[in-house]
């Protein structure tokens, strides 16, 4: 980590950090409001996070990294950006959402480039699977939103065969979506692009 990233670490964590605990969250109380809860699983560098919560500022965004100099990233560039609705998490998003959200508590979940595992003997490993969707559904509200991105075709088709299998998510698009508005370009995507990769949005609502 540079000088700022361990500043920002030292400095904001208290005042954006958010324990890993074995405790369901109380968003009003992290957030000292009552907002809708969006959680954003993998923030990398946190950009487009800050960008997408800037320009959402009734919404909470809560990020979850496991990158530490990601996570202080993003704190810095909370302050900097004066935003008061992001809220940082340091560890592994499956724990959080198991034991942190409560079921039917997240208006959407933002899964943008994860990590791809290209190699078949560690698909396992990745996060959109059958056996971690249910999971993430759950803590969704009625309607809420499951919007995930990548630039790997493979992924792209997996996630779309597991979100098309779930009999409570609705397909918002036909196939594939279209990048929305509401969310940047991340950084990760950007070198995907400059390498001529295809990027493929999924976005699903959960029945009401
Ligand atoms: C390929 S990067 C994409 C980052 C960012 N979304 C972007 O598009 O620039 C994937 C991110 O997921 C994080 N990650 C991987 N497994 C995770 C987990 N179990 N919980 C939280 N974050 C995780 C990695 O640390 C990394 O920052």
């Amino acid at each position: 980590m540079g000088d700022r990233q361990r500043d920002a670490l030292e400095r904001l964590w208290p005042v954006y950090g958010v324990p890993v605990t074995e405790e369901v969250l109380d968003p009003v109380a992290i957030f000292g409001r009552s907002l809708p809860l969006v959680l954003e699983i993998g923030s990398g560098m946190g950009d487009a996070t800050a960008d997408m919560a800037a320009a959402d500022p009734d919404r909470g965004y809560l990020a979850v990294d496991v990158h530490t100099p990601g996570i202080a990233n993003l704190l810095a560039l909370t302050e900097a950006r004066g935003l008061t609705n992001v809220r940082v998490v340091l560890g592994d998003a499956l724990d959080v959402v198991r034991h942190q959200l409560a079921p039917g508590s997240l208006d959407a979940v933002h899964v943008f480039f994860p990590d791809p595992w290209p190699k078949a003997r560690h698909h396992k490993r990745r996060l959109i699977q059958p056996r971690h969707l249910e999971l993430l559904r759950s803590r969704l509200v009625p309607g809420g939103t499951l919007h995930c991105a990548t630039d790997s075709a493979d992924y792209a088709e997996a996630m779309l065969e597991t979100l098309r299998a779930d009999p409570e998510l609705t397909n918002v698009h036909d196939g594939y979506a279209p990048r929305p508005a509401y969310r940047p370009l991340t950084k990760f995507e950007e070198r995907g692009v400059l390498a001529g990769r295809d990027v493929f949005d999924l976005i699903f609502t959960r029945g009401s």
